[in-house]
């Protein structure tokens, strides 16, 4: 089973487009414009059957997932993830600046709003879980920030955002935050930066941040083509595996335009020689089963004991067929999975199960 450790449902419909911009011409220009529609239950109705029936058919077997500010569209979004089979943490955003007036929260009410939806989604779902979700620090002022850390405590919550993901916003974020030298004090001042935590992208991380993450058992999303596209860089994905940090992998929908967990695989492997050769010839490609690692048990860890066939992890898995990829010769197993990794399509998915169960 291959777990997608970041993902935004509701920018599926938009995936492969505006893919000439930079991380934040990006979201002014494209994503925000369209985070707005789910204010719309119809629309999200609509748009959230979409992406769950893609997801299900897809190589994930487990997410983490950002819907958008509004608390009716997530709970739409969350009823259909749980239909899936798939597992997954939803989290409903929360933004109150630099924001379009429709999709700008008040402090108070994105608190207060985070806390009606948890209460609503209670103990709702067998599969599908919620997690608090401050976009990231130019969203999210101090006032909320402090209400948020609160309600992870009160909820023990776990936590999504992004994190030095593109140079831009990182200065942004200095301008916006003088008192913090870092990035992560932002995240760190308000105690929202624990063992239960996935930052997406840490492509710019300082080697305090680093240091960090380690400490405090920080997540990362490492997201190959969604910072190929958005131009944002590419993260010492080799360096974070060799110091022990926790590193997944995510599509990050729709800053990457492929949901295929497999095509993530091939992208981490496909950065790291490039970073090798034109950033730093320090840090080693990535290896097959390195990329596959992070794929399947390093996000897995998020979700508990998940991502491997060893005895006590629960029964995630894909039946693959490569009937379709034809070759004359003998192919080994492990050149069948790179194959797969490299060629296949959702056809070639032909079963999935989560935790035992059969999605199809
Ligand atoms: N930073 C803040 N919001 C977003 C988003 O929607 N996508 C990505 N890639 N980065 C972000
Ligand atoms: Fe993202």
């Amino acid at each position: 089973g291959l777990t997608d450790l970041h993902i935004h449902a509701p920018q599926y419909e938009f995936r492969g487009t505006a893919m000439d911009l930079e991380l934040i011409e990006w979201l002014d220009r494209q994503t925000f414009p369209a985070e707005v529609k789910y204010g719309d239950t119809e629309y999200a109705e609509r748009a959230y059957a979409v992406f769950a029936d893609q997801m299900k058919k897809s190589a994930t077997t487990r997410a983490c997932i950002f819907a958008t500010r509004h608390s009716e569209s997530t709970k739409i979004l969350m009823d259909h993830m749980e239909a899936t089979g798939i597992v997954s943490f939803v989290g409903k955003i929360n933004m109150d600046r630099n924001a379009p007036e429709e999709l700008r929260e008040d402090s108070v009410s994105s608190a207060a709003d985070t806390v009606a939806w948890l209460e609503s989604v209670r103990g709702k779902y067998e599969r599908t879980f919620p997690i608090l979700t401050p976009r990231f620090i130019p969203s999210c002022t101090d006032e909320l920030m402090r209400s948020l850390a609160e309600i992870r405590r009160e909820y023990a919550l776990p936590v999504q955002s992004h994190l030095s993901e593109n140079r831009g916003e990182i200065a942004w974020v200095k301008e916006l935050h003088p008192d913090c030298a870092q990035y992560w004090e932002t995240y760190d001042k308000y105690g929202l930066w624990k063992d239960h935590t996935v930052m997406a992208h840490c492509v710019h991380s300082s080697d305090e941040e680093i240091a960090l993450m380690k400490k405090q058992g920080v997540y990362i999303a490492h997201c190959p083509q969604s910072n190929t596209n958005l131009s944002s860089g590419i993260a010492p994905v080799r360096r974070y595996l060799e110091e022990g940090l926790h590193i997944g992998l995510g599509t990050d929908i729709a800053g990457g335009h492929s949901l295929s967990m497999l095509r993530a695989i091939a992208d981490a492997i496909q950065v790291s020689k490039l970073r090798w050769r034109l950033v730093d010839d320090s840090l080693k490609p990535l290896s097959l089963e390195e990329a596959f690692y992070m794929a399947t048990m390093g996000g897995g860890a998020f979700f508990g004991k998940v991502g491997s066939f060893l005895e006590g992890y629960e029964f995630d898995a894909l039946i693959l067929d490569d009937s379709s990829l034809r070759h004359p010769q003998q192919l080994s197993a492990r050149e069948r999975l790179e194959r797969l990794i490299y060629l296949s399509d959702d056809h070639c998915i032909t079963g999935k199960y989560v935790s035992g169960n059969k999605i199809f």
